[in-house]
């Protein structure tokens, strides 16, 4: 081993402890925290100072203990999220944070408690603004700020001096007790602990190690032996390379064990989401197709691996012309970047019905556009990490996934095993969004251990994270629409490009929804709507909340607001005559049954509207560089697969000891499925959530519930958690003569049913179990009801859609081209809210990366790879958000739930849009509106202000 270089000791006193650190003086406290003390609470999001997750108390105020070395520490007291719960208002800040559901992936939410801690030690009555201010280092990507906000304001309420987040509240399998977690006095019913569970505000089942810093994410943990990977990756957007001599190299490198290229891959060297387009490389053969691409690996120790400077690994770059955009790849002279698609053009998308060329020409109205986004990170706050080690002939990889069971099959290919004899574990995860979908590194890591038959961990550092992974399909979308002379959308056509990127990854998944979508959530008789994923020479463009709908949406509510005008029709009026209802049909032919609530959605927002509306009139009546304009958009979102089998399955099973054990593959990315799922079978069973013990996630010991998007897990797998819980009820009531009324009641091992017909006493530890003392159980599955779409798109692509309408007012600078937004208001068909504090949450943060879409947000290979350059919504760039929660039942849903999580971001970015256009009469088509571009078009218009 090579020992870490130190110059002496340092002494420093960590939450209330002395230790005595033997390391380079230079060293981060953040890893002095996490790897010489074990403190892995402390979370590493950038490295850089940029994120605000390794937020601790030095001194008792806030400092980036990633940035701090260890040799300025020397008699000095730190404290981490790990003594947090010594204090009064830390235990008061953890209740508070849990009872407003202010944590979802939890990645940010030590650094967020720490930063309140400071604060509230500080000043005693705290307002928004300081809340906003002394937290405004910390970024966090899934809640939208909103419920921290809110719970750091309420943090008093929860300060009851003999209380404390402790031991006690958690169960022995680590789930929440909940019902130990005493609400706040005057709390609304349906709390934690009062036996409601669908529609109550059951606080996160997965809640506490959140708050307390024992979550496990992807760089918490790894074998003790565990050696390192670091990969070699292209600087180049296209390069021929060859690798040179690496017996030389690595005999050359102390500490360097090893370096794979891809003739160490055993299986295919290929991977990716279809079955017929594997075309990613685990290390690329001969030549790079995009910057940030991995040619190799090097393995070894930490301090070999940390020192390791990437320009003496021996390999010579012969860069090429790359392609750049849609431009450069459809461009008549580019190459073919991959030789199976000689015009780059990967797939095609395309929905057809009615006669669109007669239906525009006997339009009264018609309104047209060219609309283009870039690419958009996903900077979920936790960087990919993990481990993989080989297990006998199996492989195991931990690591942060959103689709356990689509890794496990990638990796099993790569290395040429049955996908049995890979077991994936997902650590928790630190937000995905759709950017964990795709594998990173786990055949990397997996390729490593099977190899070398030591495990092998990796953590992505913030640049190679950005640079690697998946982005948002930058679009250039030409649309036309047309109504007639009362409003009445009549056709909707559509030119769609997206820059697939280097790989195909989800962009068939893009063309394919985004067709289907593009006229949005209206009744429109003709439509041609077509879609292209391109390949280029850019990052990998993949999922991301929407699958090109967001993009798709900026487009059709820029050219209805446009219609809306011409026809003399208010916005939301245009809207609500156009809207789709029950027993309409779609674009597809679909004629929708049930379950569409957007009528409802814009009715609702009705009276807030004309109040936004008349305080824009009144505001801008005086003459200031400021101008106040009200944004409206709607939105629709298939749930689930477009026209494919989608099926889930789930597991539960009452032991012996009186415990209801939810077998559940679901893997919760901070939207909160865990919690929403459990509830649905607490429901659907009988039986309080209180009762239930979670096995999550793991695929040797959960059925493949699919993966976390599309919006799918409430639905889908809520339906299969419905299924199987009927079955275990079933399973138990075919024992006793108790009718379908029965009402149970656990206490301990006895099961105790009561009804009209029988009341019994089921003696559990007295039944024949298993070995794992299993006693009855029952399984349920589900696969949402859709066709295949015909040659022109016809068909019945989604079982049930979400609907949307959401309003915002904002104020734009006319003279520097600003924007500063005002408030929101979001309206949300979601069917039913399971658990409406979540529901919010998800409406929040869809609402906060709506905002980075529409006004911040521009992903620029080598630019803007770090969270200091690449700039997403922080606390003061979210306005208070009011929730319409609509509740139009959908009949296949789990108690009449549908989905949330895209449509929660699908309106924001074209409403914020439509109130710029408003404000300023300038219609903003580059995405995003960033102040040089809003300037611009206002000096076009000839409407800006002087500086
Ligand atoms: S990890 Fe320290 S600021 Fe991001
Ligand atoms: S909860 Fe803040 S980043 Fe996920």
């Amino acid at each position: 081993m090579i020992a870490e270089e130190f110059t002496g000791a340092v002494e420093l006193t960590v939450n209330g402890k002395k230790v005595e650190i033997a390391a380079r003086p230079d060293m981060r406290l953040s890893r002095v925290l996490r790897e010489e003390l074990g403190l892995t609470g402390t979370k590493v999001g950038c490295d850089a100072g940029d994120c605000g997750a390794c937020t601790v108390l030095i001194e008792e105020e806030q400092a980036c203990a990633c940035l701090v070395p260890v040799a300025q520490l020397e008699g000095r007291r730190v404290q981490t999220i790990e003594g947090l719960a010594e204090d009064p208002i830390g235990r008061a800040l953890q209740r508070s944070f849990h009872y407003h559901g202010a944590a979802q992936c939890g990645i940010c939410t030590p650094g967020m408690l720490m930063a309140s801690l400071d604060l509230l030690r500080r000043v005693e009555k705290v307002d928004l603004p300081m809340v906003e201010t002394a937290l405004g280092g910390v970024l966090c990507r899934c809640t939208g700020y909103l419920k921290i906000c809110e719970a750091v304001l309420d943090a008093g309420r929860f300060l009851e001096p003999d209380e404390g987040l402790d031991e006690d509240a958690i169960s022995a399998n680590g789930v929440a007790s909940i019902g130990e977690l005493k609400p706040p006095t005057g709390s609304e019913p349906g709390l934690p602990g009062n036996g409601v569970s669908v529609g109550a505000r059951v606080a996160r089942l997965d809640g506490l190690p959140k708050l307390d810093g024992t979550e496990v994410y992807g760089a918490d943990k790894a074998p003790q032996d565990a050696l390192w990977l670091r990969a070699i990756r292209s600087p180049h957007a296209r390069a021929r390379f060859v690798i040179g001599d690496l017996r030389t190299f690595v005999s050359n490198e102390p500490g360097i064990f090893r370096v794979l290229t891809a003739a160490d891959v055993p299986g295919e060297n290929s991977f990716g989401i279809f079955p017929d387009m594997k075309d990613q490389p685990v290390f690329a053969e001969g030549e790079t197709r995009y910057r940030g691409e991995a040619v190799a690996a090097v393995i070894g120790e930490r301090a070999a691996i940390d020192g390791f400077d990437v320009s003496r690994f021996p390999i010579r770059w012969d860069p090429l012309q790359p392609l750049i955009g849609l431009d450069g790849a459809l461009s008549p002279n580019a190459h073919a970047s991959h030789p199976a698609h000689p015009d780059n053009v990967l797939v095609r998308g395309w929905v057809e019905k009615g006669d669109i060329e007669s239906a525009f020409r006997g339009s009264s109205h018609r309104a047209e556009g060219l609309f283009s986004t870039r690419f958009v990170e996903h900077a979920y706050i936790e960087p990919e990490a993990g481990f993989a080690r080989r297990v006998g002939k199996r492989v195991e990889v931990f690591a942060s996934t959103q689709a356990p069971y689509m890794s496990r099959d990638e990796v099993a290919r790569v290395l040429g095993l049955e996908p049995g004899d890979v077991r994936i574990i997902p650590s928790a995860c630190g937000g995905g969004f759709g950017g964990k979908l795709d594998v990173s590194l786990q055949p990397m890591l997996a390729v490593a251990a099977w190899q070398m038959g030591v495990p092998i961990r990796s953590i992505y550092t913030r640049p190679e994270s950005m640079a690697a992974t998946t982005k948002r399909h930058p679009a250039a979308i030409t649309a036309r629409a047309a109504c007639d002379a009362q409003g009445r959308i009549t056709a909707y056509a559509m030119e769609a490009d997206f820059d697939t990127g280097a790989y195909a990854s989800w962009g068939p998944t893009v063309a394919g929804r985004v067709p289907v979508h593009g006229t949005g959530p209206y009744r429109v008789p003709n439509v041609l709507n077509r879609a292209r994923a391109i390949y280029s020479n850019g990052p990998i463009a993949g999922a991301f909340r929407g699958f090109g709908v967001p993009q798709a949406a900026i487009a059709h509510e820029a050219l209805y607001d446009e219609l809306a005008e011409k026809a003399g029709l208010d916005r939301l009026e245009f809207r609500l005559l156009n809207a789709l209802r029950v027993a309409d049909e779609t674009a597809t032919g679909q004629v929708l049954q049930a379950s569409v609530g957007l009528d409802r959605c814009l009715e609702a927002l009705r009276p807030h509207w004309h109040k936004m509306l008349e305080e824009a009139e009144t505001l801008n009546d005086k003459a200031t560089v400021m101008r106040r304009g009200v944004g409206i958009a709607c939105m629709w979102y298939g749930i689930g697969n477009t026209a494919l089998s989608n099926p889930s399955r789930m597991r539960l099973a009452l032991t012996r000891e009186g415990r209801v054990l939810f077998f559940n593959g679901a893997v919760d990315i901070g939207q909160g499925s865990t919690t929403v799922l459990t509830q649905i079978a607490a429901e659907a069973l009988g039986l309080p959530v209180s009762a239930f013990t979670l096995v999550t996630g793991d695929t040797d010991k959960t059925a493949d519930a699919g993966k976390s998007s599309a919006s799918r897990q409430t639905f889908v797998s809520g339906k299969a958690a419905e299924n199987a819980a009927l079955a275990l009820r079933a399973e138990i009531l075919r024992h006793t003569n108790a009718g379908a009324d029965a009402r149970f009641a656990l206490e301990g091992g006895q099961l105790k049913i009561d009804s009209k017909a029988e009341s019994t006493v089921i003696d559990l530890t007295a039944w024949p179990a298993g070995a794992d003392g299993i006693v009855f159980e029952g399984a349920g599955d589900f696969d949402p009801p859709t066709e295949p779409l015909d040659i022109k798109g016809q068909g019945v692509p989604y079982a049930t859609y979400g609907f949307a309408a959401q309003i915002v007012a904002l104020d734009v600078d006319m003279a520097l081209g600003t924007v500063r937004l005002e408030r929101f208001v979001a309206a949300h068909d979601v069917g039913r809210a399971i658990n409406p504090t979540l529901v919010e949450g998800q409406i929040h943060g869809g609402i906060a990366q709506g905002i980075g879409l529409a006004l911040m947000e521009e992903y620029v290979p080598g630019r803007t790879e770090n969270l200091h350059d690449y700039l997403i919504p922080s606390f003061g760039d979210v306005p208070p958000i009011e929730i319409i929660l609509v509740e139009a039942a959908e009949p296949l849903g789990p108690f009449g739930a549908k989905g949330v999580g895209e449509p929660a971001l699908v309106p924001a970015a074209p409403a914020i849009l439509g109130a710029i256009r408003h404000a300023t009469g300038v219609s903003i088509r580059e995405i995003p509106a960033l102040p040089h571009r809003v300037r611009a078009a206002l000096e076009a218009a000839g409407r800006a202000w002087e500086i």
